[in-house]
């Protein structure tokens, strides 16, 4: 999943008007992380929800890619999630996502059991204890039907060179404030270890990489076995 299909210019319309540097940020971002790509991999109807939304980019992916869905972002950064829901007023079509501003841990925890047809967390595990991680992703499987889908994006901790270049950025990002996270020593595991993490918590696993070769960026797609998670 090296390519991408982003149509920038859609992008920076609905964004126009915020201050240039967010503008900027968005656009480059839109353009090395295959949004549509990886809302393809998701449910084209039911419930998905988008955990750590940002500035609601894969929403709106999801948006494009079907109207059958409802999206539901969560952000606890305020200014984001404002951001998120004036680009989605401004997106024609019929199904608009929704953006609430929560902490992402809570809000999983609110849903019932098996009330999702998919959730996305599109590099935010990392931001996570190796516990609660593991707790996240024991909830998630909770929460999804059977056979419903959850697409993680994570930094191959092995992934060389381009791995060291996917953790200095994340690790500068939360210490001067850029991304809001409630602890600063991040957590980083290899194509391995967050298989076998999404294994423990009742999902088939199949991984691929995604986005740009500078980074090490892995996209897992990990489907909800149809027995109960242990
Ligand atoms: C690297 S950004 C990714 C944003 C989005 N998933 C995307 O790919 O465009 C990580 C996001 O996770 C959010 N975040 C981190 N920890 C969170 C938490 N505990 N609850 C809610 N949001 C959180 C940050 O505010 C930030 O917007």
């Amino acid at each position: 999943m090296r390519t991408h299909s982003a149509n920038t210019t859609r992008i920076g319309f609905l964004f126009s008007g915020t201050p240039l540097s967010t503008r900027w940020f968005i656009r480059l971002r839109w353009k090395l992380t295959p949004y549509r790509e990886i809302a393809a991999v998701l449910p084209t109807a039911g419930r998905v929800l988008d955990l750590g939304s940002g500035h609601g980019l894969l929403s709106l992916a999801l948006s494009m890619g079907s109207d059958k869905r409802e999206i539901i972002g969560i952000d606890h950064d305020q200014a984001r999630v404002r951001l998120a829901e004036r680009a989605a007023a401004r997106h024609a079509s019929l199904c608009k996502p929704r953006f609430e501003v929560g902490d992402l841990e809570k809000a999983l925890a609110t849903f019932a059991s098996g009330s999702l047809s998919g959730i996305a967390m599109i590099d935010i595990l990392h931001y996570l204890a190796p516990a609660s991680q593991a707790a996240l992703l024991h909830e998630a499987a909770r929460v999804l039907e059977p056979g419903g889908i959850l697409a993680v994006r994570e930094i191959d901790s092995e992934g060389g060179v381009a791995a060291v270049w996917n953790r200095f950025y994340e690790n500068v990002a939360t210490r001067i404030g850029f991304t809001q996270s409630a602890r600063t020593h991040l957590e980083f595991r290899s194509v391995t270890g967050w298989t076998s993490l999404l294994e423990t918590a009742g999902f088939d696993v199949r991984s691929e990489p995604c986005g740009s070769p500078i980074f090490s960026d892995v996209l897992f797609v990990a489907r909800r076995t149809v027995q109960s998670p242990k």
